[in-house]
């Protein structure tokens, strides 16, 4: 396993729309299995297969905080079954560090899609879960969560973005493989 560059705003591979992946071969495994150990390293709860520099539709979770009882998720092709409630969270990003802004979200999801054996799988989420399943969902259509703030407080995020140096943004503007 390996650690992977994160993609950084505004680089263009987080605007991508995941394809979906046709074949869970070894170079999939490998790349789920180098996400989880990102994940955990950075560390995060979610991480989406574009933050990585690979537009495929695979995402981890783990919102477990205690290290031994592993809460791991790997979802490969999901899709949203249902979406009920509202509710409103802080939420940062691995690929925007640094930020955090209020997002307004569905407070329960159903999401399918396949485990990394292949297999069918649903998740009936609500509260943390939830909203880390439609944050990382988001990433696979190109969609960052501060697309989803008010725009005044966008307004106030790109100004703050423009003030962190230029050096900084070019070095991690570009990292597809
Ligand atoms: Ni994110």
């Amino acid at each position: 396993m390996s650690l992977l560059p994160i993609c950084i705003y505004p680089d263009p591979v987080l605007r991508q729309k995941a394809e979906r992946v046709k074949n869970i071969d070894n170079g999939i495994q490998r790349l789920i299995d180098d996400m989880v150990e990102t994940m955990h390293n950075a560390p995060g709860i979610g991480l989406a297969a574009n933050q990585v520099g690979r537009p495929l539709s695979v995402l981890v979770i783990d919102i477990q905080r205690d290290e031994s009882e592993s809460g791991l998720i790997v979802l490969i092709n999901p899709e949203m079954v249902s979406a009920r409630g509202e509710t409103t969270f802080e939420e940062g990003c691995l690929s925007v560090p640094e930020y955090f802004a209020s997002v307004v979200r569905h407070e329960e999801v159903v999401v399918r899609g396949l485990d990394r054996r292949g297999e069918k799988i649903e998740i009936a989420a609500e509260g943390l879960l939830a909203i880390a399943l439609q944050h990382e969902m988001d990433h696979l259509e190109g969609k960052l969560f501060i697309d989803r703030i008010s725009p005044i407080a966008r307004d106030i995020f790109k100004r703050r973005w423009k003030k962190k140096s230029k050096e900084e943004r070019e070095e991690t503007l570009l990292c597809l493989d």
